[in-house]
C-alpha cells in the first residue's frame, strides 16, 4: 500500500465517522422537535385519545388544586366485604359521566356529601365524610374502604356511625354519590427510597393505595408493612396481601395480632404476637434510611410510635403519619415548640361562639378551632380536618384568622375552615 492510499483510507474512515455521527444527532434532535411539537400541538401519541375537558384533568392532580370542582357522581359499582368479620365494606365507584378518572397520590382520599336520615333524631340531613382510597392509581374505578363504626362498648343501645352505617347497610351497587376530588397531604412519593408502612386497624386503608402503586410498577423499592390489627376476623384483605407477599420478593409483610383466636397460627396468619410497636420494628428492621408512613388510631399510633421514632433517631423529614378518627382523619399534632411559643406570647385571644353563647381562650393548647370548639362543647360539623372537604366551613362575624396549611378546599368570603385555623386576633365565629 502506498503512503497516499494509506492517507486516502484514514481520510475516508474519519469522514465515515463524522458523517454517522452527524446523522445520529440529527436524528435524536428530531425526536426531541417532534416531542415537542406533538405536545405544543396538543397531541401527545402516549396519551390516550381521549378528549380533556377543562374540568376535569387527564393526568394527576396539580399541585393544590383539585382534580375537578365542586361535586362529582359516582356510580357504586360493586361491593365488596373484606375481613370475616364483616366490618369493613370496599366500595368501587365509576364516574357517571364516563369521562376520564384523573389520577391521583397514594395516600389521598375521596370527600363524600351524603343525605343522610338521623335514626334517632329522624332528621335528615348533609353529611360530610372523607375516606381514604385504598387502591392504586391508574385503575378505571376508585375503591374506598369503609369499616363500620360501631357504637361504644358500654352503650351498645346507641347508634354506631351514621356515615359509616349508612355505606354499609343503605348503599348499594348502582347507587350514585356526591364526591369531590382526591385531595390530603399524606400521600407516598414516587422514589426507589425503602419504605415503612405502618398501619393500625383501618388505617390500613391508605397503605393499601401505596402498596399497590409501588408494587404495580414492578420496582425493586424495598417495602415493608407493619399491620395491627386485633385477630384473623379483623384481618382485612387477608389474601390480596398474602399473594403480594408471596409474588414480590422486595415486599416485607409483618401481620401483628393483639388478641389472636385460638384457629390463629402464628408464622401463617401473623408473624408477631402483640402490637406493631417501636420495639418490634428495632427488632426486625436494618438500620437503613426509610422512610416511615404511619397511619391509625391517634392514641394508638400517633402518640407512641411516631414520639418513638424520632428518639431512635429517625430525622423528621422520614416520619410522615396521619390519624384515624371514627370516620375520619385528623392532621398531626403542631410541634410542641409552636404550642410553647404561643403560650410565651403576650397576648391570648378570646373566640366567642355566637350561637352557642360561648366564649373561651386561645391559650394555644388546642391544634385549631375546630379542635377548641370540640373541646368547649360546641358542636360543629367535621369531616377530613384537613382542610380538604368544608365541612368546618363557618362565617367568621368578626375578627381575623390564619391557617396552619393552606386550603384544599375554597371558603366561601367570609368564612373559614375551623380545622386548620387559628385566631389572629379576638374573633367571633356564627355557630
Ligand atoms: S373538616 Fe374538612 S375542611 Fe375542615
Amino acid at each position: 500500500m502506498t503512503t497516499f492510499q494509506l492517507t486516502f483510507y484514514i481520510f475516508a474512515a474519519a469522514f465515515l465517522q463524522i458523517t454517522l455521527f452527524s446523522l445520529h444527532a440529527f436524528y435524536r434532535h428530531w425526536q426531541v422537535y417532534q416531542g415537542v411539537k406533538n405536545r405544543l400541538s396538543g397531541f401527545d401519541p402516549a396519551l390516550p385519545c381521549e378528549p380533556v375537558e377543562d374540568e376535569i384533568l387527564p393526568i394527576g392532580t396539580v399541585e393544590n388544586q383539585p382534580a375537578w370542582a365542586g361535586l362529582r357522581k359516582f356510580q357504586v359499582i360493586s361491593k365488596v366485604i373484606e375481613d370475616k368479620s364483616k366490618s369493613v365494606c370496599s366500595f368501587h365507584l365509576a364516574p357517571v359521566d364516563g369521562k376520564l378518572l384523573p389520577q391521583f397520590k397514594p395516600g389521598q382520599f375521596l370527600t363524600f356529601e351524603l343525605k343522610i336520615t338521623n335514626p334517632v333524631s329522624k332528621e335528615r340531613k348533609k353529611v360530610i365524610r372523607c375516606y381514604s382510597l385504598s387502591d392504586r392509581p391508574g385503575l378505571d374505578h376508585y375503591r374506598v374502604s369503609i369499616k363500620r363504626i360501631q357504637p361504644p362498648e358500654k352503650n351498645a343501645n346507641l347508634p354506631g356511625g351514621l356515615a359509616s352505617s349508612h355505606f354499609h347497610d343503605a348503599v348499594k351497587q348502582g347507587d350514585v354519590l356526591d364526591v369531590r376530588a382526591p385531595s390530603g397531604h399524606f400521600f407516598m412519593e414516587a422514589s426507589n427510597r425503602p419504605v415503612v408502612l405502618i398501619a393500625g386497624g383501618i388505617g390500613l386503608t391508605p397503605m393499601m393505595s401505596m402498596l399497590n402503586t409501588s408494587l404495580q410498577v414492578k420496582s425493586s423499592q424495598e417495602i415493608w408493612l407493619f399491620y395491627g390489627v386485633r385477630n384473623s376476623a379483623d384481618h382485612v384483605m387477608k389474601e390480596h396481601l398474602e399473594s403480594l407477599a408471596e409474588e414480590h420478593p422486595n415486599f416485607r409483610l409483618q401481620i401483628c395480632y393483639s388478641k389472636p383466636l385460638a384457629k390463629d397460627e402464628l408464622g401463617t396468619d401473623y408473624q408477631h404476637k402483640g402490637r406493631a410497636d417501636i420495639n418490634r420494628l428495632r427488632l426486625t428492621l436494618a438500620l437503613k434510611p426509610y422512610q416511615f408512613y404511619i397511619c391509625g388510631p391517634r392514641n394508638i399510633k400517633l402518640e407512641t410510635i411516631v414520639p418513638a421514632l424520632d428518639e431512635w433517631g429517625v430525622p423528621d423529614q422520614n416520619i410522615h403519619y396521619e390519624a384515624f378518627g371514627p370516620a375520619s382523619l385528623s392532621k398531626p399534632k403542631p410541634q410542641k415548640s409552636l404550642i410553647q411559643e404561643e403560650k410565651n406570647g403576650a397576648e391570648p385571644v378570646m373566640v366567642t361562639f355566637s350561637k352557642s353563647g360561648k366564649t373561651i381562650t386561645w391559650d394555644g393548647s388546642s391544634d385549631s378551632l375546630l379542635e377548641l370548639a370540640e373541646s368547649s362543647g360546641v358542636n360543629v360539623e367535621s369531616g377530613c380536618r384537613a382542610g380538604g372537604c368544608g365541612a368546618c366551613q363557618t362565617t367568621i362575624e368578626n375578627g381575623e384568622v390564619e391557617y396552619s396549611q393552606s386550603p384544599d378546599f375554597d371558603p366561601e368570603p367570609g368564612s373559614c375552615l375551623l380545622c386548620i385555623s387559628r385566631p389572629k386576633r379576638d374573633l367571633t365565629l356564627v355557630v
